[in-house]
């Protein structure tokens, strides 16, 4: 299984050009299945999820024409030629349950395998099924599968979300445009990938309207058609890079970033002594070689601190002057990498949804993996500040999300290199 190592203490200077959003993309695919015309998106980030999705895709019928390199995905779903997504492909990918919603909007029924719990909590789906329920649909859970029908097509109705769920704003959104009438959803996410879901799903012809705030509206409407749509710049990718920027002591431009998708994060890393500035070009950080302050942070549904963010700032106040705490508030087990950030000499303690991180003089590089996505990143980022070498393991969990990560930092002078068996 490949590897990264990095060795710490080079400063990172230069511009890093910021992808497609993995989170807005697997839903933006998602959403070809609801139209019999093709659905085109551009800048698409290159990662093991999405290539996944498109695999996901292509075996329920969609005509998927992605070259390797390019960010330009083609996907039109004249006929579904399946309605079923199995449990190999559920379990490996999360984000494969937001075909059921589509599926049912479109075709009137699907089976699709229960996602189950992963590592950074229990992950139920509840909220899912319940707007699908309201909608009319049937909802059967059998050996592991949701079985959801509506044969005469879904209705819209009124749901309020009894909390804010990302997946489920999602989720209902992607059911309703195809709705036999209108639908109010209320007390919804506000993450601005939803306002790129509501757009794209708008530029295909549906009446969606308020997302981004509390309540969204949609019309639905009979079918939806071509269209064509960006997928929005990664504000996780922006704010990890922008974290390792201030790890490393550099001065990084995160080109494309957009500042206020990423400002919860920057008014922490003001706090903590990180400068920053916006430009047409996107954001610029750079951190001179002071100490850091610690700062605290609690996560929170956007617009605060996001919890793809957590791992990632805790290991830059691994190095800071004094004692930060930080709680997760969205889910209930991740701090996975806490353990590893201690192995590089990190001091931190973990008492239920709250870590405290008491800054040490240095970090020194040693073998970490990790067991999700960020937490991987957040041992990449550590690295950057460890003296010698650090190895990351497991880097299949990094491919699934930062999209050339060691060209971008290499690129910025990190001394980093992935490593095959
Ligand atoms: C999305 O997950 C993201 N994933 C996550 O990113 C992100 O951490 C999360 O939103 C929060 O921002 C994708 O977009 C693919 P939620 P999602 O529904 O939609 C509970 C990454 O690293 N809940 O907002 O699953 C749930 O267990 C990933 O890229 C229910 O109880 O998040 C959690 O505690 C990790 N029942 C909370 O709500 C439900 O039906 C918020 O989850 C749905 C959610």
């Amino acid at each position: 299984m490949d590897r990264i190592t990095i060795v710490g203490g080079v400063p990172l200077k230069g511009a890093i050009p910021i992808s497609g959003a993995k989170n807005s993309a697997l839903k933006l695919m998602a959403a070809s299945l609801l139209s019999a015309e093709p659905l085109t998106l551009e800048n698409v980030p290159q990662l093991a999820d999405t290539r996944f999705m498109a695999q996901l895709l292509a075996s329920l019928g969609v005509t998927v024409e992605w070259p390797r390199l390019s960010s330009t995905a083609y996907l039109e779903a004249k006929e579904i030629a399946s309605t079923i997504a199995p449990y190999d492909q559920v379990r490996k990918m999360r984000a494969s349950f937001n075909v059921l919603g589509p599926l049912l909007a479109r075709a009137g029924h699907a089976t699709v395998s229960l996602p189950g719990g992963c590592a950074i909590g229990a992950r139920p789906v509840d909220l899912h099924l319940k707007a699908f329920e309201a909608m009319g649909a049937d909802i059967l859970i059998e050996a592991g599968y949701v079985k959801a029908a509506a044969l005469r097509g879904l209705k819209g109705a009124t749901i309020a979300f009894p909390f804010v769920s990302v997946g489920a704003t999602e989720h209902a959104m992607l059911a309703a445009v195809l709705a036999h009438g209108d639908t109010e959803l209320r007390n919804c996410a506000k993450e601005p990938e939803i306002a790129d879901l509501a757009a794209c799903l708008n530029a295909m012809g549906a009446k969606v309207s308020g997302a981004g705030t509390d309540i969204i509206q949609i019309q639905g409407v009979s079918s939806l058609k071509a269209a064509r749509h960006a997928v929005m710049p990664d504000r996780i990718e922006a704010g990890t890079y922008a974290i390792a920027a201030a790890a490393a002591t550099g001065d990084v431009l995160l080109k494309g970033a957009q500042y206020e998708h990423i400002a919860a994060l920057m008014e922490k890393l003001k706090l903590a002594g990180v400068e920053s500035e916006t430009s047409p070009e996107g954001v610029r950080v750079r951190r001179a070689d002071a100490a850091l302050a610690p700062v605290d942070i609690d996560t929170d549904p956007y617009p605060g601190f996001p919890t793809d963010l957590q791992a990632q700032f805790m290991a830059l106040m691994c190095r800071a002057d004094g004692v930060s705490t930080i709680k997760e508030t969205i889910f209930e087990n991740r701090f996975m990498h806490a353990p590893e950030l201690t192995r590089l000499g990190a001091n931190i303690s973990v008492h239920g949804s709250e870590a405290v991180v008491t800054g040490v003089k240095a970090l020194v590089g040693a073998p970490v993996m990790a067991t999700d996505l960020r937490a991987s990143v957040s041992l990449v980022i550590a690295g950057l500040m460890a003296e010698g070498e650090t190895t990351v393991n497991r880097v299949y969990h990094l491919d699934r999300g930062f999209e050339r990560l060691v060209e971008k930092l290499a690129a910025c002078g990190a001394q980093v290199a992935r490593l095959g068996e």
